[in-house]
């Protein structure tokens, strides 16, 4: 038995190893992970019990998709809209980003796993983001899967400070207007090294795209998922990739 088909032993009665094609995987899943507070509330504990909860979840779908040979798993962690939450959610979600970083960085060993940031480390505490900084470096050499986490992420910002820059080449006559075109805008956005998602998930059954990688997911296929974050596992994540696989991705064209 491979070490996949161990991981993926124990199948429930609706989905199994043998579902999806590992020949046609996406190459890069992200995921919108929502639910965490609802997780907490609706078992009558502190919403901070559901973002601890959220950790495993996400252990679990980046050890899923290492095993699976996903190329890029990205996450939603953290919003430019979040920092409205009351303080004492942002301090403690900020706290549980450094703890969980320095926890999980055998893992990244373990797994070959790089890290990156999509979003602007520098409004976040020190602490957090000197964490973050130190996996991006430790991490810089790995060639495995990349794990890219959207901290301090928002889609229309990371447009506004693609378009500054290029403008900034403009100005100073670096580049010519016409040579600005769908390729030189990606180029500036945060996901510049990365492919774009081929399959987005949302978790908690909600149909939002919340300022996500909106230019990048322009034929993402998506798949929403009922199930709150923290109950997100291995299993879910192939009905996913199931789900995926069973589409008919055009790209604006027509079926050959
Ligand atoms: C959304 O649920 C979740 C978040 C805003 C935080 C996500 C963070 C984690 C899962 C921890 C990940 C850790 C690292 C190191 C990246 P919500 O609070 O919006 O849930 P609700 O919609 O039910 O209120």
């Amino acid at each position: 038995m491979s070490e996949l088909e161990l991981f993926y032993a124990d199948a429930p009665a609706d989905i199994a190893l043998a579902d999806v094609d590992l020949s046609r995987l996406p190459r890069h899943i992200s995921m919108i992970m929502d639910g965490n507070g609802r997780w907490a509330t609706s078992r009558g504990l502190d919403r901070s019990k559901g973002h601890v909860a959220g950790i495993d979840a996400l252990r679990d779908a980046i050890t899923a998709s290492v095993r699976l040979g996903i190329d890029v798993l990205s996450a939603y962690a953290f919003s430019t809209e979040n920092w409205k939450r009351s303080k004492v959610e942002v301090d403690l979600l900020m706290k549980l980003f450094a703890k969980t970083l320095v926890a999980e960085l055998p893992l990244f060993y373990q797994e070959n796993v790089r890290l990156e940031i999509l979003g602007d480390l520098s409004d976040l505490p020190k602490k957090t983001r000197e964490t973050f900084e130190y996996g991006i470096s430790e991490t810089s050499g790995h060639t495995g899967m990349v794990l890219a986490l959207a901290v301090n992420y928002g889609s229309r910002r990371e447009i506004v400070r693609a378009t500054r820059e290029l403008a900034g080449l403009v100005a100073q006559g670096e580049l010519d207007i016409e040579a600005i075109d769908e390729e030189s805008i990606s180029s500036h956005l945060y996901t510049a090294d990365l492919p774009d998602p081929d399959l987005l998930i949302r978790t908690s059954g909600e149909l939002r795209l919340s300022n996500y990688l909106l230019w990048q997911i322009a034929y993402s296929e998506i798949y929403v998922s009922q199930l709150l974050w923290p109950d997100f596992d291995r299993w879910e994540l192939l009905r996913a990739i199931r789900a995926y696989q069973a589409r008919d991705r055009r790209f604006g064209g027509v079926k050959a």
